[in-house]
């Protein structure tokens, strides 16, 4: 028997492109943060900008030989901190990549920015580049918390690089990390609710992951930082959406809360599932195949690049690109990278989408029982949703939807 959102595809005809962008990685940091395993050097002599342009630039138009012609919806850099990048450099890439492909008018052009007060001063600069929105990494609004990540920034500081954003930018958004060590539910909740009394039309709130490798997971390791316990987390997290609905900034993703029309149109392209060219040291992108690589099965590129930033520079002087790796993505990979994803969205999955990328679609007796299970939703029936239950449980709905999937 065929399954239902597969049948609902082909007649609903409802497709959207999820747009192509494009991401460039800044390698460098002032200082790294304990808990972060992000590919992020410091460089205590300085970068030479215009020498890694250069390398960026060729890098932009190798990634156009690949993929030819096509609309840029988005631009996002990130880091590490972009926001250390003079304008002259994110105007140049900027304008690399308009030349290269056409960005769309109106098109979302990101910069995560770290709220150091040299930093915001930057704010009018990367205006003039293009960049028309910003991504600030404030962490926490204890100072205390703070200086306990191994921030470089105050309290006061942050509050005014998000002054100085929403006088510049016409959108801006804000981080910050929860369930830290000791943290109660009562401290978050005072703390967030400052955080939605300041305006802004987006945050994104993450729970802190303890990486491997990290200073963080060392401590972590010998018992000296203890993060809140999974029934401690799941209050957490529950909080946070109920405050955050309530403010007018509901979840659209697991960790990304906006205003309606507010959220971030870079993300959603990874979310579901569109291509996008990442370039710099330790970038990922996920690229059109040829017609010719369908033999493969595969259905998109993988590539990721160099992560240490000298050798990526050689390695673009020497061949034209940094990529290290460019896997062909198979369909059933694929449907299970949109199945990760798209479950994270508010909106759900579309199973139309699920099906013209991969020609697989989850079996229908399986979200027949998540859904009497009260994990998954499923309305219209070519889309699903995780419900408050099943995000919750996430990784276990995942499981059973991915052993589902077939060929359809
Ligand atoms: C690439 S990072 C940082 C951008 C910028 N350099 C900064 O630190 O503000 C993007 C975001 O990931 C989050 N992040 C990084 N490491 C994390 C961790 N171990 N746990 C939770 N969130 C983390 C932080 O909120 C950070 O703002
Ligand atoms: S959290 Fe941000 S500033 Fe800190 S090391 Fe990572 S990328 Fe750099």
């Amino acid at each position: 028997m065929e399954a239902v959102g597969a049948a609902q595809a082909r007649e609903s005809g409802d497709s959207h492109d999820p747009g192509f962008g494009v991401y460039v990685h800044w390698p460098f940091c002032a200082q790294k943060c304990p808990y972060c395993d992000f590919n992020s050097h410091v460089r205590h002599g300085g970068v030479d900008q215009a020498h890694y342009l250069d390398a960026y630039k060729q890098e932009l138009r190798y990634v156009r030989d690949r993929v030819g012609a096509r609309p840029v919806t988005s631009v996002f850099f990130g880091g590490g901190t972009p926001s250390l990048m003079q304008a002259e450099t994110v105007a140049a890439l900027i304008d690399e990549i308009a030349k290269l492909w056409t960005i769309t008018p109106g098109a979302e052009i990101t910069l995560e920015a770290n709220p150091n007060s040299v930093e915001a001063e930057r704010f009018k600069g990367f205006r003039s580049a293009g960049v028309n929105r910003v991504s600030i990494g404030v962490q926490s609004l204890r100072d205390e918390e703070l200086k306990r990540l191994g921030r470089l920034h105050s309290v006061a500081e942050a509050k005014a690089a998000i002054e100085i954003a929403a006088r510049t930018f016409d959108r801006f958004s804000f981080d910050l990390i929860y369930a830290r060590p000791k943290q109660t539910i009562a401290d978050w909740k005072t703390e967030l609710g400052e955080a939605l009394a300041m305006g802004s039309q987006h945050l994104s709130l993450y729970q802190l992951t303890i990486e491997p490798d990290t200073p963080f997971a060392a401590l972590h390791a010998a018992g000296k930082l203890v993060v809140p316990g999974d029934d401690d987390a799941v209050a957490l997290f529950e909080t946070t959406q109920e405050m955050t609905s309530a403010a007018g900034l509901p979840a659209y993703e697991t960790s990304n809360h906006a205003a309606p029309g507010e959220e971030s149109q870079h993300n959603l392209i990874y979310w579901r599932y569109g291509c996008y060219a990442g370039v710099g040291p330790g970038a990922h992108g996920r690229l059109p195949v040829a017609v010719n690589d369908f033999a493969l099965d595969a259905v998109r590129l993988a590539t990721s690049t160099e992560k240490m930033p000298e050798t990526w520079v050689e390695k673009v002087s020497a061949q034209g690109h940094g990529f290290v790796e460019q896997t062909p993505v198979t369909a059933s990979e694929a449907a299970d990278e949109m199945l990760l994803m798209g479950l994270r969205l508010k909106d759900g999955l579309n199973l139309v989408l699920v099906h013209e990328v991969s020609g697989m679609a989850p079996g229908d007796g399986e979200i027949a029982q998540l859904v009497a299970d009260g994990l998954l939703s499923q309305d219209p029936p070519h889309i699903i949703r995780a419900t408050d239950k099943g995000a919750v449980v996430l990784d276990e709905l995942i499981r059973r939807l991915s052993e589902s999937f077939g060929r359809v």
